[in-house]
């Protein structure tokens, strides 16, 4: 008797711990939805280079708005007033000093950043190079700093950042390129440098795109249109927030069979 009452408190207790551990997850539950909108719980992460100026401004501001963490690369912090000013704005900003060229200050950017979940990478910062120019006298040295930041260094951001993108599986790697480095489209010649800066950035996002599938990382290559930068110039045909409008709605609905494609900002599909 004394032997089966023991037996049934145990396994009320057992029954009614049960029941207190439920209920306390349950309120736990409860609280966490009262106040997702304190703290999002899928905060989703963007890292951005070349996110003081132009392009990469405007989109740096727009992830924002959205509600994203974006930690948003420069070269020059200081000086940066206008990426500055989004902080008092939003505290889901964080600026980190970085050329992208410097594959040292890239890799230690990596390893501050080591658990980080992004899910977004773009990289935006970008150089022409000369513009008046012809056959007969390409400069080497222009030629070979162009080709650094438009080409080698993209890959470097996205070798140095593989771990934190699988992290954030099903991830995208967004490789700002231009229209002026499709071979098809090529028919006024010219703009060696720049021109071969891009279709080489888009063969490496290429295989990129091969390489990373199976990890569930998409990577595409966007035109960005011809943009009022100071790059893009006064005359181009679109500013900076339709670019970054129509570049957001193209990476917002990627999904994995659109990996290795070379979309414009308004989600046509470009020639190589
Ligand atoms: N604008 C257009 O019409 C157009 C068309 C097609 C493609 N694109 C591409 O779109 C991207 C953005 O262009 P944009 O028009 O916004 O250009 P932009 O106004 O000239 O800005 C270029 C950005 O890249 C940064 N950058 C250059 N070299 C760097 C380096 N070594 N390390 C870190 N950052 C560096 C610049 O930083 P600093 O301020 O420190 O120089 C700046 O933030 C580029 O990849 C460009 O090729 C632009």
């Amino acid at each position: 008797m004394n032997h089966a009452r023991l037996h049934f408190t145990f396994l009320h207790q057992t029954v009614t711990l049960k029941h207190y551990f439920n209920e306390f997850w349950l309120c736990l539950r409860r609280i966490k939805m009262s106040t997702a909108y304190l703290y999002p719980h899928s905060l989703k992460c963007l890292l951005i280079t070349g996110a003081n100026r132009g392009i990469g401004l405007a989109l740096t501001q727009l992830y924002l708005n959205a509600g994203w963490q974006v930690d948003a690369c420069c070269r020059s912090p200081e000086k940066a007033s206008d990426l500055n000013a989004l902080t008092t704005q939003f505290k889901t900003l964080n600026i980190y000093d970085l050329d992208i060229t410097d594959y040292t200050a890239v890799n230690v950017l990596s390893a501050k950043l080591f658990s980080r979940k992004f899910n977004l990478i773009i990289s935006n910062a970008g150089y022409h190079g000369p513009k008046s120019y012809k056959f007969g006298n390409v400069s080497v040295s222009e030629w070979r700093k162009v080709l650094e930041i438009n080409t080698i260094a993209p890959l470097k951001i996205a070798e140095a950042f593989y771990s934190q993108l699988l992290a954030g599986t099903p991830s995208i790697y967004v490789a700002l390129s231009s229209k002026v480095g499709s071979i098809t489209d090529n028919i006024s010649g010219g703009g060696y440098i720049y021109r071969s800066s891009k279709a080489a950035l888009n063969a490496i996002v290429k295989s990129l795109s091969i390489d990373l599938a199976p990890q569930g990382v998409i990577s595409v290559v966007l035109h960005p249109g011809w943009v009022k930068t100071e790059m893009g110039g006064p005359h181009a045909l679109i500013s900076t927030s339709t670019s970054a409008r129509g570049l957001f709605d193209v990476i917002a609905t990627l999904k994995q069979e659109d990996s290795g494609k070379f979309l414009n900002y308004d989600g046509q599909m470009l020639p190589w």
